[in-house]
């Protein structure tokens, strides 16, 4: 994706492999910073701490951050301490879990001195592989908006709903819920995209109004609870949303808030889609409930971070001092509620049936 007519991926790699640049999504919208991840351990405060999030972004930023580590101590015990470590900073998204077994499948059979390079190339191919997937989803999401425009009066716009940011700043390039915004917008279908602002964190406010706003796709910034009213009153034509986890029986896990959004679609019969790659489906999990949910700091709820008129960037208390708050960063849409899964092999009912005809082998491979 261009950011001031320059190309950018989420993640790559800097001074000639010394370290992992990726753009800290904390400064973002007010400030384009980019930081270097030089060993494991800041890869792994990367994911903790959000300068990095979505669920494919964190895959593949554990990945780097393993060749990171096997780069300092490449022995069997560096190779398991460290997937460990780098799995336990975010619950989740089993996008990390993934990207760090198809590593350790990668890279335990191999001789020692041969494992550095060749985990840092399997991280680029996973890489690679992401952006070629969230492509594809976007290809396949494009014919139901195409649909959707083709029942629309010349020049009227799709409309369409969004939660959190499940954009190109969550994966390698593209994202996966806009992936089929900008592959429609590039093809002439005139789109527009309202934004929950997404709290606690403002994913929607700082990430997804800035990309679609780089990309110069219409948008509207909403808050959270404004969703059910512009689909009582046919604002919306159609929801897509990102996911952290998909079970093997279509239930999905997304930013906290997705489960009242799919409620309202259902109650209003708006469309309600959910994108995903191979690497979020969960074929260990049948039940949604089961899915880890992450459990983040009060403080996130009590205070928000924005710029000032005279331009700098502040955090500020919202609750009177010693409010408790509690901060359950997910929720778990059950599959009855969900139109169906984009993936990268097309578009299937949220059921095992559905998930089980594109992906007969279950567990895919990088
Ligand atoms: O807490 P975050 O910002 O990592 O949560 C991100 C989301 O919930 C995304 O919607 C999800 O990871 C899908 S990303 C393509």
């Amino acid at each position: 994706m261009k950011i001031g007519g320059n190309n950018y991926r989420t993640i790559w790699l800097d001074g000639g492999g010394e370290a992992v640049a990726v753009i800290d999504q904390t400064k973002l919208p007010h400030s384009f910073e980019v930081i270097r991840l030089s060993t494991m351990q800041e890869a792994a405060r990367a994911i903790l701490t959000m300068q990095v999030r979505g669920a494919p972004l964190i895959g593949v930023t554990a990945a780097y951050g393993l060749a990171l580590a096997m780069r300092v101590d490449p022995s069997d015990a560096s190779l398991a301490e460290a997937i460990s470590h780098l799995a336990r900073q975010r619950p989740t998204a089993v996008n990390l879990r993934w990207a760090l077994e198809e590593m350790r499948r990668h890279l335990q059979p191999l001789a020692v001195n041969h494992r550095a390079q060749a985990a840092f190339s399997r991280a680029a191919r996973l890489a690679d592989d992401d952006v070629e997937t969230c492509r594809r989803i976007g290809a396949h999401g494009l014919e139901i908006v195409r649909a959707i425009a083709a029942k629309k009066k010349p020049g009227e716009p799709v409309n369409i709903l969004t939660h959190c940011n499940a954009g190109w700043l969550a994966c390698v390039d593209w994202g996966t819920a806009t992936s089929p915004m900008y592959q429609a917008h590039d093809a002439g279908v005139t789109l527009h995209v309202w934004v929950d602002e997404t709290r606690p964190r403002n994913q929607g406010a700082a990430l997804t109004a800035f990309e679609l706003g780089a990309h110069g796709i219409p948008h509207t910034l909403i808050t959270d609870n404004a969703g059910g009213h512009l689909m009582q009153h046919g604002k919306v034509d159609l929801v897509i949303v990102g996911t952290d986890r998909v079970t093997a029986t279509g239930d999905v896990a997304n930013k906290i808030g997705t489960y009242l959004k799919a409620l309202a679609a259902k109650d209003t019969g708006v469309p309600f889609y959910v994108a995903l790659p191979h690497s979020t489906i969960d074929w260990t999990l049948d039940d949604g409930f089961a899915i880890p949910i992450e459990e983040r700091s009060g403080d996130e709820v009590l205070q928000l971070t924005g710029r000032s008129a005279t331009g700098e960037v502040h955090v500020f208390d919202i609750a009177p001092d010693g409010c408790r708050a509690a901060n359950p960063a997910f929720d778990v849409t059950p599959a009855r509620l969900v139109s169906g899964l984009i993936t990268e092999r097309g578009v299937c009912p949220a059921t095992r049936e559905g998930l089980r005809q594109l992906y007969p082998e279950g567990q895919c491979a990088a």
